[in-house]
């Protein structure tokens, strides 16, 4: 069987290392198209060397843009890909725009389709991701959903026979990395003190960084903490910070780069807790077992909410330390799954493909 990948940002690197881990296991041909979405080293080739994945067969370049004119460049790179390489499935991940143009040119020329992390839903239709994620699901073949939650959306919208649960290859990532760094800490930038006590933070979502009132709350909140807080600034935040004259480094905060993946668990394995925007972030934060709060009015991943570990502080008024201080109890549910997501989702490719291939 021949897969081909479409990745682009750096969520979707993280998620392809399993599922290419798992294709090669069984034999099966493996294509890597980056669309060139994300560009910056350490927003992307980092990923590949880290986690193990071999360099894209092919990148698109597309770099920034706007929403449809982004999507647009990626849309005509895409299908002349797809039709160059002949894959038996076209495989996409999460919610970008890169998840969206795939879907679109492949089932324009009658690709199958597979969607990973499908389901997800927050019912907030101002965000970017929700269309793309949306429009995915109904497009595709076949739909791999992370979990339970994320099947009853596919259900209300018809679409359970398309889908089957395979869990969270996040959760396989996650947790290979963490075993790898407990025996092999990674190194830390220069100026990261490991032996203090401090909170991860990163805000990247376009509703929390496009508008000056919004950011200047989110970094009062956390320059108010009285726990240090390492803020991993993507290159957005960087840029409409300086854009808007919003000092980031202010109070507690003191900036970093993004982090690489291993440095990143490891940096949340030993905090305080999380404060984000990320959808990934929550997650990864839950399955290591540190506290979040997740600054927005709705979450993807209601399971680390009803567990008790996330918080959803979108007016920034509940402190830091306080939500951080209750305490949590350790749960035994595992609503991601327990590490073996990217073979399930392998299997299902397989079957679909033998069916129908
Ligand atoms: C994208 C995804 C989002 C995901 C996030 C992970 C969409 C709609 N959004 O958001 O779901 O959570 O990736 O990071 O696809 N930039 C750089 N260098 C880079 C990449 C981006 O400088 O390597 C800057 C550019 O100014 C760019 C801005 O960041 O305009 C936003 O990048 P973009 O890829 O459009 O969206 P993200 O905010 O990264």
């Amino acid at each position: 069987m021949k897969v081909l990948s479409v990745v682009g940002a750096r969520p979707q690197f993280v998620k392809l290392a399993p599922i290419h881990k798992a294709l090669v296991a069984k034999g099966h041909q493996h294509v890597i198209v980056h669309t060139g979405q994300h560009y910056d080293p350490d927003m992307s080739d980092i990923f590949f060397t880290d986690l193990g994945i071999p360099q894209p067969t092919q990148n698109l370049h597309v770099g920034s843009g706007s929403h449809g004119a982004q999507t647009a460049t990626m849309l005509t790179g895409l299908e002349a890909s797809f039709l160059e390489h002949k894959p038996d499935w076209v495989l996409v991940y999460g919610d970008t725009n890169s998840t969206l143009a795939a879907a679109i040119a492949a089932v324009k020329i009658h690709q199958p389709l597979a969607h990973l992390e499908a389901g997800l839903r927050s019912f907030n239709r101002r965000m970017p991701e929700e269309h793309n994620r949306i429009l995915t699901d109904h497009a595709s073949d076949l739909l791999l959903a992370p979990t339970e939650v994320a099947m009853n959306h596919l259900r209300h919208e018809g679409l359970a026979e398309r889908t089957v649960v395979v869990g969270d290859v996040m959760t396989d990532v996650c947790f290979q990395t963490r075993d790898k760094v407990a025996t092999q800490p990674p190194e830390m930038p220069n100026n990261w003190i490991s032996d203090t006590p401090y909170v991860v933070a990163t805000i990247h979502r376009q509703e929390n960084t496009d508008d000056k009132q919004r950011l200047t709350e989110i970094i009062q909140y956390l320059s108010a903490s009285t726990t240090p807080v390492r803020l991993l600034a993507h290159p957005r935040l960087k840029a409409k910070a300086q854009e808007f004259g919003v000092a980031l480094q202010h109070g507690s905060v003191s900036v970093f780069d993004p982090l690489a993946y291993p440095q990143l668990v490891s940096a949340v394995m030993h905090s305080h807790g999380v404060v984000t925007d990320s959808g990934g972030l929550q997650k990864e934060a839950f399955l290591l077992g540190v506290p979040c709060i997740t600054v927005r009015t709705e979450t993807e991943w209601t399971e680390t909410i009803d567990l008790g570990w996330n918080t959803l502080i979108p007016e920034c008024d509940q402190p830091i330390d306080t939500v951080f201080s209750e305490q949590r109890e350790v749960s035994a549910a595992h609503p991601y799954g327990t590490g073996n997501a990217a073979q399930r989702a392998v299997e299902e490719l397989e079957k679909w493909h033998l069916q129908h291939g």
